[in-house]
């Protein structure tokens, strides 16, 4: 077992992404924290990992707010012992081109998708670099190099990409590793909520803009996020990786 007996939280793990975090970590030995504004939606995934002979808790709001945040690194030292993993992954979008995108549309995804990254660093260091040991995982995505209609995201995940790098300076000699994701077209409801003409093309445009020809799945992330968070990757830190089928490179 890769993560046997380590702490983990993972943001927004209620469904999609997170969730195949979750169950990939409990497979492999980790006891999890998991994050949610859905209640059911998060409940449902604990109950998963329980019926599965593992451990995990939940902990439920937003990670636009620090308390909720400083809850779930408390809840992990309270009922597991200590923190090893926080797998910062809870985001949003609120799509729209730029010349009509309204503060309403900028200010959620912002406070989600930057300012939640930036309690789970802080909130999660303050344990970590205490105990000397820990993996800090971002997850960022290949808009951070721009796409259309989404200048509010990807300004929040290439702000995920520059808070990786400065924590990884940070916190290296503490022995923490920092490191971000990229997904590409992963096949989540984040991607099956857009419009059926977008979808469409995008389906259109596949074998020409990825190599691999499909869209990846919330597995194909997980097992990158259990690469970094286990001490196969111990000396990677700052880095960014795509995970995307070739999208991006
Ligand atoms: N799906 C993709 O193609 C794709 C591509 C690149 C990056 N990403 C990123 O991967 C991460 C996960 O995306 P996904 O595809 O699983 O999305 P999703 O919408 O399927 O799932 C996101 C989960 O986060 C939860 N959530 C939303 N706001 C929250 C908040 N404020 N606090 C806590 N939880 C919250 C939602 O309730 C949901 O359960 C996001 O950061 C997203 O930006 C996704």
């Amino acid at each position: 077992m890769r993560l046997k007996d380590k702490v983990a939280i993972v943001t927004g793990s209620g469904r999609g992404i997170g969730e195949g975090i979750v169950l990939r970590f409990a497979e492999e030995g980790a006891k999890l924290v998991v994050n949610d504004v859905n209640e059911a939606d998060a409940n449902a995934v604990v109950n998963r990992v329980k019926a599965a002979g593992g451990q995990a808790v939940a902990v439920l709001g937003s990670v636009a707010e620090r308390p909720v945040v400083q809850q779930m690194v408390d809840t992990a030292v309270k009922e597991f012992g200590t923190l090893d993993i926080i797998v910062n992954n809870a985001g949003i979008t609120r799509d729209s081109i730029l010349h009509k995108m309204t503060d309403e549309q900028w200010d959620p995804v912002i406070a989600v998708n930057l300012k939640g990254v930036y309690y789970g660093i802080q909130c999660a260091a303050r344990v970590m670099r205490e105990k000397g040991y820990g993996k800090i995982i971002n997850i960022s995505s290949t808009s951070a190099l721009g796409n259309v209609g989404q200048l509010n995201y990807s300004a929040s995940k290439a702000g995920v990409i520059g808070m990786t790098k400065t924590a990884a300076k940070e916190l290296g000699a503490k022995g923490v590793n920092v490191n971000a994701i990229a997904p590409g077209m992963i096949w989540t409801d984040m991607m099956k909520n857009m419009p059926p003409e977008t979808l469409k093309q995008m389906d259109m445009m596949l074998p020409f803009i990825v190599p691999m020809n499909r869209k990846g799945s919330p597995q194909d992330i997980a097992n990158l996020a259990l690469f970094l968070a286990s001490d196969e990757s111990s000396f990677i830190t700052g880095q960014v990786i795509f995970c995307d089928g070739g999208m991006k490179m």
